[in-house]
């Protein structure tokens, strides 16, 4: 037997002026994302956005449902009208943040399991490593340059393959 170790680099910001302009811009995009999210149950309002490679920015935000399950993170309801509406054009990058009516999120957002395995797909069906850019809106700001930093031995269409 033997033990593995992994290493994953997480870029961290204590300021958001210290962010390259690139990413400045995409939270900004997501905050205002934020806007348009329905959350009457969790009161929790996420906004992602997710820059493609044709410089196109596609905003998304958390859409609930009185049968919870029915409703869908803010990143996914992102990616995937990114990939309905652009089927061909790969994503470069996804902001993520979110504000609550009663407490300031002081931790960054990271993206929850399912929305991260999502990520995985899109990641795996382009070239590029899809860079993640989570903050909260207080908080430090961190950064990983594609999703294997979030989602380690990920489950992927290669394992379906019968060999
Ligand atoms: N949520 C997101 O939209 N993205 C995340 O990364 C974490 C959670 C949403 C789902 C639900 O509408 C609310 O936040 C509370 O979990």
């Amino acid at each position: 037997m033997k033990v593995k170790k992994l290493e994953i680099n997480i870029e961290e910001y204590t300021d958001f002026e210290e962010l390259p302009d690139e990413y400045k811009k995409l939270l900004k995009d997501a905050g205002e994302a934020t806007e348009s999210s329905y959350a009457p149950y969790s009161e929790f309002h996420v906004g992602a956005s997710v820059l493609l490679e044709n410089g196109v920015v596609i905003k998304g935000s958390n859409q609930e449902n009185s049968a919870y399950p029915s409703g869908l993170c803010a990143e996914r309801v992102a990616l995937f009208y990114a990939k309905s509406k652009y089927p061909d054009v790969a994503v470069k990058a996804i902001a993520i943040t979110a504000k609550s009516e009663h407490f300031v999120v002081n931790k960054p957002i990271t993206p929850c399991g399912s929305c991260r395995q999502v990520i995985a797909e899109t990641e795996s069906r382009q070239d590029g490593k899809i860079k993640i850019i989570m903050a909260g809106q207080k908080s430090n700001i961190l950064v990983v340059e594609g999703i294997e930093s979030l989602l380690p031995l990920v489950f992927q269409e290669d394992s379906l393959k019968k060999k």
